[in-house]
């Protein structure tokens, strides 16, 4: 099939993703939504709230001792950040995005169209922040009211010490917004020791649901005295969290089946032995794709002290004849999908290993690499 025929959606067999999302999911979780689920039902309402409640225990707070609450929005995991800034920052409030990669810009695009006033703090696409840059960034500024940072930042894999500058944020007396878009379900988050006030992530990452809706775990007297601030009807998180309370569900029409499949995706999840098992899963992965990959020849774009275990940006090689598109298309018709690089200047490709894939799918594909590179003619 060429790049842009029309097609049936009919496939013999999917192709493994080796993606940061969507994922490979399970064929239980896929099979959950062949049903058909009214979204003012009370049996409905059971998943919800068994969701909901699945959601803060994974992050380990409490409702009634720590005061965070969990609220599912329709969208994708965009939503959810543009949420946040709708409905937590007042009209006087101010941002400091921390930014090393495209979703950290993303951040500064929301805020910039939304007309909130923000300022942007950034480091190279390949380093994190420094505690001591966001402290005096903070110390010369006294107007910034809310500071936001993406923890594992998809563009190249790069973990930023959300925790480290969590405390400055919290010593300062700020609010803290964390996007754990791709690391929520596979890392530890501390919300306490962190200041965590507000943290997006989505269903179609780590916690391998499929897409549909996004969610935000968020201190919930912090949304409370924002009322009268919110600049979206659909974002608007207070609205949403308290049609929750009193209806158990979504202000407009849920993800019905996505959300069937998400409820399984938490069983499966859990009896994986929660974030251990799956962190341990997804290092494990990770582990054998450096490891093979660097065996073959190719290089990380990061130092490995700043690489996540979850997806990881790889130089193109030397070799004149190596086209990234020809590369991925022989990818894909051995049955892999690997993703293009996003970074402004360097030339990458990135491989995630999350999702239901295990070491044996890792190793498939690295033999499969090297038979693309040897029918491109390419040497590392
Ligand atoms: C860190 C991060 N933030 C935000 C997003 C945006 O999520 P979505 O594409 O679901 O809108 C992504 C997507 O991969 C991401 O990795």
């Amino acid at each position: 099939m060429k790049m842009n025929e029309p097609y049936e959606i009919c496939w013999h067999r999917d192709k493994t993703l080796f993606t940061p999302g969507p994922l490979t999911t399970s064929l239980s979780v896929k099979q959950a939504m062949l049903r058909d689920a009214g979204s003012w039902h009370y049996e409905f309402h059971v998943v919800v709230n068994s969701i909901r409640d699945r959601l803060l225990a994974i992050a380990g707070v409490d409702r009634h001792t720590d005061g965070y609450e969990v609220v599912l929005l329709q969208g994708s995991g965009t939503f959810g950040v543009e949420s946040v800034f709708a409905s937590c920052v007042p009209m006087s409030g101010k941002v400091l995005v921390i930014s090393n990669g495209a979703y950290g810009e993303r951040m500064s695009a929301m805020l910039k169209l939304m007309r909130i006033d923000h300022d942007v703090l950034r480091t190279p696409e390949n380093e994190p922040p420094t505690v001591e840059e966001v402290e005096n960034r903070l110390q010369a500024d006294p107007g910034i009211t809310h500071v936001a940072v993406v923890h594992c930042e998809t563009t190249t894999g790069i973990l930023n010490p959300i925790h480290e500058i969590g405390e400055v944020v919290q010593r300062n007396g700020r609010q803290y917004i964390v996007d754990a878009m791709s690391s929520f379900g596979a890392l530890p988050i501390h919300f306490q020791r962190g200041g965590i006030d507000f943290l997006i992530s989505s269903p179609n990452k780590c916690l391998e649901g499929v897409p549909g809706f996004t969610y935000v775990i968020l201190r919930r007297a912090l949304l409370e005295a924002n009322r009268g601030h919110q600049r979206s009807l659909s974002l608007d998180l207070l609205h949403q969290m308290e049609y929750f309370d009193q209806k158990n569900q979504f202000r407009y029409t849920p993800p019905t089946h996505t959300l069937l499949a998400f409820h399984q995706a938490l069983l499966e999840f859990e009896a994986e032995g929660g974030l251990a098992g799956r962190e341990g899963r997804y290092r494990r992965n990770h582990a054998v794709l450096m490891e093979e990959m660097e065996r073959i020849g190719f290089r990380p774009y990061l130092e490995s002290k700043y690489q996540s275990p979850i997806i990881t940006a790889f130089y193109f090689p030397g070799d004149s004849r190596f086209e990234f598109q020809k590369f991925y298309r022989l990818l894909s018709d051995q049955g892999m999908i690997i993703y293009p690089g996003k970074l402004t200047e360097t030339e990458c490709f990135r491989i995630g290993n999350i999702g239901r894939i295990f070491e044996h799918d890792i190793r498939q594909l690295v033999q499969a690499i090297k038979r693309a590179l040897d029918q491109m003619g390419v040497s590392l």
